[in-house]
């Protein structure tokens, strides 16, 4: 067979793939350094009591045979559908224009399947880089077929760069530099998108750490219905990374440029490449979306949020220019006059902390790294004290 030739728009490795080679290397020569990662946006505190428990229970009920079930529905559970529906939107949006599915990333991938070969994508810079690198193994990362739009892009000017019929990847809060999305920016955003007959992908994976008055989902705005595709994932609300389990919002009134709807499709492309989400995480799901569910969330989203805040004040004490943190786990660290593969060396070689470097998230993220909140209280204090002591 021939090779896809999109492979070498990519570089060698994947962003993680490369700390976590970097790192093992650092081992083998170090073996004694302790290293603490605060690298990955990976989850350390336990699940929840009440979502382990459901969790425990669906696996009892698949050991009886009279409870036993095979596949399940390739969209999803409609019990989660629905709970989704009423816990995240506030029943804004319907159960059948939600698909479940294994996390956001898989999605992001998936949805890669819809659109167009000609069409043009649109990825914020920076930003998570699944967007970028899903896009670049479909398509040609011409001009004329991908752009990277600088953040914050709601100005109208840098909008007007992006062309007709476009594909525009936005996440908020941002991955990395914690950045949300205010009411007005967004209505700028999909008012824009309708008059252009411009879809929007909105990456919502962090939405349960947003203070204060921001949008959660963009079908907050009027109009959005119309303009995006929403991806919510269950890893960081409420620790599932290894569960893996997310949905995709396709709402009826989505269309594509020629007036068909994509929603039918989406549900075709999900019975086509996907038997549906492990029955087990769909269970712990919807234990996650009750009462009780939300409040152990909570008590994690707590947590990181204080790790956060532990390490944005050792940084800041030493003077170093520190953005983010507030609606999101991550710290979006200025390097100075390092690059941030430097700055990532710097970080692991003195201190022993495993940081991220901003330009694996696009090319504006050079000079910076982002340093994130998931670790154990335990680590994440010790970080903090290594920081200091620097
Ligand atoms: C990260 O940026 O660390 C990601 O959110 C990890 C992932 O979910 O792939």
């Amino acid at each position: 067979m021939k090779r896809n030739p999109y492979f070498s728009q990519l570089s060698p490795s994947y962003l993680f793939s490369e700390i976590k080679d970097r790192v093992q290397r650092m081992h083998e020569h170090h073996p004694h350094i302790s290293l603490i990662n605060l690298s990955l946006g990976n989850t350390s505190e336990p699940l929840g009591c009440s979502t382990a428990d459901a969790l425990c229970q669906a696996a009892t009920d698949l050991k009886n045979p009279s409870s036993h079930t095979g596949y399940g529905p390739e969209g999803g559970l409609l019990i989660l559908r629905e709970a989704i529906c009423n816990t995240i939107y506030h029943n804004a949006v319907s159960p059948d224009e939600i698909f479940v599915s294994d996390g956001a990333k898989s999605d992001i991938s998936r949805l890669q399947l819809l659109i167009g070969p000609m069409t043009h994508v649109a990825v914020q810079d920076p930003s998570y880089p699944a967007y970028a690198e899903s896009c670049r193994l479909g398509r040609s990362s011409d001009p004329s077929f991908f752009s990277y739009l600088p953040s914050p892009l709601f100005s109208k000017p840098l909008l007007c760069t992006v062309p007709d019929n476009a594909v525009l990847f936005l996440c908020s809060p941002n991955n990395p530099t914690g950045e949300v999305f205010t009411h007005a920016e967004l209505e700028t955003l999909i008012s824009h998108a309708r008059r252009h007959q411009q879809i929007i992908v909105y990456d919502t994976a962090y939405q349960a750490f947003i203070q204060g008055d921001y949008p959660r989902s963009i079908y907050e705005i009027h109009g959005a219905e119309e303009v995006a595709i929403e991806i919510g994932s269950f890893s960081k609300m409420a620790g599932f990374c290894g569960l893996r389990l997310g949905w995709t919002a396709i709402p009826h009134a989505l269309r594509y440029t020629d007036g068909q709807r994509i929603n039918p499709d989406f549900c075709r492309l999900v019975a086509t490449v996907f038997n549906g989400a492990s029955l087990l995480s769909q269970q712990g799901g919807i234990q996650v979306l009750s009462l009780e569910g939300q409040k152990e969330c909570q008590r994690q989203i707590d947590l990181y949020r204080k790790n956060t805040h532990l390490l944005q004040t050792a940084l800041v004490q030493k003077k170093i220019s520190v953005s983010g943190g507030r609606h999101a786990p991550f710290l979006w660290v200025k390097t100075e006059h390092k690059n941030s593969w430097d700055a990532f060396d710097f970080f692991l070689e003195k201190m022993g902390i495993v940081v991220c470097p901003g330009v694996g998230f696009g090319p504006l993220g050079e000079g910076h790294i982002r340093i994130c909140g998931f670790g154990n209280p335990a680590s994440v204090a010790e970080a903090a004290s290594r920081i200091d002591r620097l």
